[in-house]
């Protein structure tokens, strides 16, 4: 039975339970020299940025892009659930240059990874949308505990006792990452502002150049709604089990200042006075008022 077992710490970092027990196996993973990381904080942007690289990867080629679901073709590396093949697994039967994607933060990634200085991209996204996305996720991924009420869903988040620890942390410590390692990173906010600009950053950072028609062709193929209607990339061939669409859609909304609908005055202020004991002295800024 996979459902809602309790968070571990591993480090003090909460963590799903089988996903913990992943991280000893990845101790043992093999860098291959023109693997690309896609690193993210849940919920920012992860699967849209998977989508457009294996496109960027496979030429535009939709066909070749509906092979698979989106976490067999980038395979997520601490993904581990019993009846499925972990993300180590799937990554053993992918062929070069391969995508890995993980949501892990610095102290518990194969340091492999960092040895190899393997190209990293980065995707955070507004801790408020983070916070809203990530409650709904946690009601229909039924690897995470009951969040209870939206209330206490939100000081949880806070104080970092969510899957994967803290955001603040998470953002800042990659961010950071920058002057030692090769990191592009991108936001969601501006992903949603100007895709192809972005898609061109992701280019130029991977040492490709594809046609002006096969970047439209991407923009095109990666927008909101071709995602949410492409069962390679919304995640609807999960069993219920695992992942409930009917609770909250994988694919939810996709926009920017949905935190506008859900949080009230006084958690929108409680938030931002924590915000900025949290984040002072950050050199990163986010866009709240898209
Ligand atoms: S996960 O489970 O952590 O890997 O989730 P992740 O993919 O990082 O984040 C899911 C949120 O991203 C939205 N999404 C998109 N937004 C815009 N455009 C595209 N193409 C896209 N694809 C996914 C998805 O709807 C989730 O956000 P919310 O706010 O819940 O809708």
């Amino acid at each position: 039975d996979t459902s809602r077992p309790p968070l571990v710490h591993v480090q003090g970092i909460p963590l799903i339970k089988y996903f913990a027990e992943a991280l000893g196996p990845l101790e043992n993973l093999q860098v291959l020299p023109d693997d690309l990381l896609i690193s993210t904080y849940p919920k920012s942007g992860t699967t849209w940025v998977s989508e457009i690289l294996d496109m960027i990867y496979q030429n535009g080629n939709l066909e070749k892009c509906r092979r698979a679901p989106i976490f067999i073709r980038v395979p997520f590396l601490e993904f581990r659930v019993p009846g499925f093949p972990s993300g180590m697994q799937t990554l053993e039967d992918t062929p070069a240059p391969r995508l890995l994607k993980t949501h892990l933060p610095l102290a518990l990634i194969p340091q492999t990874l960092l040895d190899h200085k393997v190209k990293v991209i980065y995707v955070a996204r507004n801790a408020k949308d983070v916070a809203v996305s990530y409650y709904h996720f946690y009601q229909m991924a039924k690897v995470h505990p009951d969040p209870g009420t939206w209330d206490s869903f939100l000081e949880k988040f806070m104080a970092g006792q969510v899957s994967y620890g803290s955001w603040y942390q998470h953002v800042q410590e990659w961010w950071e990452l920058q002057h030692t390692h090769p990191v592009l990173y991108l936001f969601y906010e501006d992903m949603k502002e100007d895709p192809k600009r972005e898609i061109r950053k992701i280019l130029e950072f991977v040492g490709r150049s594809l046609p002006e028609k096969t970047v439209d062709l991407i923009v095109k193929h990666t927008s909101f709604k071709a995602m949410k209607g492409n069962p390679m990339a919304n995640y609807s061939t999960l069993p219920p089990d695992i992942m409930d669409h009917n609770i909250s859609a994988f694919m939810r909304k996709g926009i920017t200042g949905d935190w506008k609908s859900t949080f009230t005055v006084a958690q929108n202020e409680r938030f931002d006075a924590h915000y900025a004991e949290k984040m002072a002295g950050s050199k990163l800024s986010f866009r709240l008022q898209l």
